[in-house]
């Protein structure tokens, strides 16, 4: 039977007429219905482990918008707290965790494969949703990037440059790779139990690969990301992975490559044009209309989103933002960029 679901087909190779369209944090603060039931839940953190709900919070932006695309609402730091590390959320300020700056910190977490009891709650997410969703709606699992997910765990926090993890890099080389090797290896097992759940694609999330500089950007941001899946692929043949090194400019390019990718998700700080000579040569693309246009609307929302549609016309292309959606974005313009992708 002909493949239904338009990601599953850009994923493929396939260039369509009309590009499958769905956004980071789709599900997310800047819808109304979201805020309402997290306030059900209790918390973020809550709404997360609580399956039902969870589900709930994934469809929301599917029956509003009809993206074609749906990803299983949880977030890349419930991985350390599977690993015994302590997460909570500070509001208004975003994640804390327990660090790891030491050997013995380290060797205190569970191994890779002893994840599975603590993320039961996010298998059985994916699992109603795999049932709930429209037959042509893929759905999508995902994970931080060994590097991203690495930085909280060593800082504790969110940073700006991500300095401490930079800092333990330089001086405990061992120390910083076990922490890597340990990610790698978890995250091939948290995404393989997403896939056995029903996730039809999963996404790999390096939010800062950006400031990994020289040899490094090879080294932890790519070269993980292709361990990861590379293994994945042997367990799930046929299982298509989207990597998201943000921040990477003009080392992009090679990336499918590189990391054996079907797709590379793409910020905005290239131009579509750009991307599309220099990434999607190498296999579809995702990206990367600027959030801020869910923001501020209007013609430039209009000729933007035009602008990038155009632009990685003659190949495959998903459309997305080129990073999440902001707590501040108008519904009204996530309809208009939707209308706009369609308008052919
Ligand atoms: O995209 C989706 O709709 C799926 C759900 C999803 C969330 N986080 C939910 C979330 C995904 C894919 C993530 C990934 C994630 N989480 C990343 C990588 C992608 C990126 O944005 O760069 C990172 C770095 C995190 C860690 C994280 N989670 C931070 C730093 C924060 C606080 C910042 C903020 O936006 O408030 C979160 C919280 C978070 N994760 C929210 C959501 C919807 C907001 C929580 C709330 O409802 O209060």
């Amino acid at each position: 039977m002909a493949e239904t679901k338009t990601l599953l087909r850009a994923l493929a190779g396939e260039t369509l007429p009309i590009p499958p369209i769905w956004m980071m944090r789709q599900a997310g603060r800047f819808l109304p219905e979201y805020r309402a039931t997290r306030a059900q839940a209790g918390d973020f953190l809550s709404l997360c482990y609580n399956s039902e709900l969870a589900a709930e919070v994934t469809l929301q932006p599917i029956r509003r918008y009809g993206f074609d695309a749906a990803i299983v609402f949880a977030d890349i730091l419930l991985l350390p707290q599977a690993l015994g590390m302590d997460l909570w959320f500070e509001t208004g300020e975003g994640p804390r965790l327990s660090t790891i700056t030491t050997a013995a910190d380290l060797a205190a977490l569970k191994p890779a494969d002893a994840i599975h009891d603590h993320l039961a709650p996010i298998y059985e997410t994916v699992r109603i949703l795999s049932r709930a969703l429209p037959r042509e709606t893929a759905l999508i699992g995902f994970a931080g990037a060994p590097w991203t997910v690495a930085s909280y765990m060593i800082a504790g926090r969110g940073t700006p440059d991500q300095g401490p993890a930079h800092a333990l890099k330089s001086t405990d080389r061992a120390l910083f790779e076990g922490i890597i090797d340990l990610l790698t290896e978890a995250t091939v097992e948290y995404l393989s139990m997403q896939v056995q759940a029903g996730a039809e694609v999963v996404k790999l999330f390096d939010s800062w690969a950006g400031t990994l500089q020289g040899a490094d950007f090879a080294d932890f941001s790519l070269a993980p990301m292709q361990k990861i899946t590379a293994a994945l692929k042997s367990r799930h043949p046929g299982l298509p992975v989207i990597v998201f090194p943000r921040g990477a400019g003009p080392r992009f390019a090679g990336s499918h490559a590189a990391t054996g990718a079907d797709c590379i998700a793409i910020d905005d700080g290239v131009s579509a044009e750009w991307a599309a000579a220099n990434v999607q040569t190498g296999g579809c693309v995702q990206g990367n209309l600027a959030s801020y246009h869910m923001v501020t609307g209007g013609d430039a929302l209009i000729a933007e989103t035009r602008r990038v549609r155009d632009a990685f016309a003659k190949g495959p292309h998903i459309f997305n933002l080129g990073h999440g959606i902001t707590p501040d974005a108008d519904p009204d313009n996530v309809q208009r960029m939707i209308d706009t992708v369609r308008e052919g």
